[in-house]
């Protein structure tokens, strides 16, 4: 009679720790994401991490803004292990903000480039792109743009095409120029490049290099994927445009040209951290690098160009400016594209 009593406790006993580890495990095989970015591509990268650790991804998107805030107002009680974003200043931001926490990884250490992460570790960059110049094949010549100071040479009257200055992608490239020059030469280059334009700063990046190919104008100011998401455009007539232009890589001769990232960094309330740190770690692999170029046209953090349009479009020399500063700089780019009527 004894025996089977103590079997059947026994039993029990086992059955119970092995639930609660299996409800341990379940609870813990998750990684929640804030990301800004809506890619399919990045869908893709996220059931792959599932795939190869069993650790879900719960996705909120929405603009970067309104996550930082949702952030700030959940504080301890946010349900957020990482928050990604498509632009170095809004990282940098959420750092300043202590939205972030430090984590020390040999992995990301030797990963991603020390330009492209928070000196003290706190966000990480997985994909760049880069602000180039696209130029009319017909009108310009590959040496007339050399560098993003040209644009202000009085030859580019009324040749010149940009998006708005409320977007960031042109606040971080203003943000990198008053870095190297200075405000007052920052403000003297928006001030003429303003004046060189074709029209109003309108549109997206894509709509500057249409406006290019459809002869509005000869050169645009836009991120280097926006050449590769139009020559390869399910649209024929995107195509056709897309075949009108080249791009060029601007300060090659001196500082490089201005890159940017997606990055992420771990929440500082992380509930999964661990699983948040194998998240951003496995975005940095080789798989994951190898595959973003092929699906997004971004630059992967080596700028190794394993597709055959980034091997066309040729190697360039990035600006290693650490991209924090493109975050510090940004309220004085902001104000300097005011004061140059660069709307
Ligand atoms: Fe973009």
């Amino acid at each position: 009679m004894k025996r089977p009593n103590s079997m059947i406790k026994k039993r029990i006993t086992v059955l119970s720790v092995m639930l609660m580890s299996a409800g341990a495990t379940l609870a813990d095989q998750v990684v929640n994401l804030y990301s800004q970015r809506h890619y399919p591509a990045d869908k893709e990268v996220f059931a792959l991490f599932t795939q190869k650790t069993g650790i879900q991804v719960n996705v909120v998107t929405a603009n970067a803004d309104e996550l930082i805030k949702r952030l700030e107002s959940e504080g301890e009680k946010s349900p957020a292990d990482v928050l990604l974003t498509k632009d170095a200043a809004r990282l940098s931001w959420a750092a300043a903000k202590d939205l972030y926490q430090p984590v020390s990884s040999e992995i990301l250490e030797k990963n991603v480039p020390s330009h492209l992460r928070d000196p003290d570790m706190q966000w990480f960059g997985f994909t760049q792109r880069a602000r180039v110049l696209v130029y009319a094949k017909d009108r310009v010549k590959a040496d007339e743009l050399k560098t993003y100071e040209d644009l202000a040479k009085p030859e580019w009257k009324g040749r010149i095409v940009a998006r708005s200055s409320a977007h960031i992608y042109n606040q971080s490239l203003l943000a990198g120029m008053i870095a190297t020059h200075g405000e007052k030469e920052a403000l003297l280059w928006a001030v003429k490049v303003r004046q060189n334009m074709a029209r109003k700063p309108q549109g997206s990046d894509r709509d500057q290099i249409r406006a290019v190919a459809r002869g509005l104008a000869d050169v645009a100011i836009v991120n280097s994927y926006y050449l590769g998401l139009l020559v390869n455009s399910e649209d024929p007539k995107d195509r056709e445009l897309a075949a009108k232009v080249k791009i060029a890589f601007p300060n090659q001769d001196d500082r490089g040209t201005h890159v940017n990232i997606s990055g992420i960094g771990v929440c500082k309330h992380a509930k999964n951290k661990g699983n948040a740190l194998k998240f951003i770690e496995f975005l940095t692999s080789k798989e994951v690098q190898d595959l973003y170029p092929v699906k997004t046209y971004e630059y992967p953090l080596s700028l190794k160009m394993v597709t055959p349009l980034h091997q066309a479009w040729g190697s360039f020399k990035p600006d290693t400016l650490n991209l924090k500063v493109l975050g510090e700089n940004n309220a004085k780019a902001i104000a300097i594209f005011q004061a140059a009527q660069w709307e």
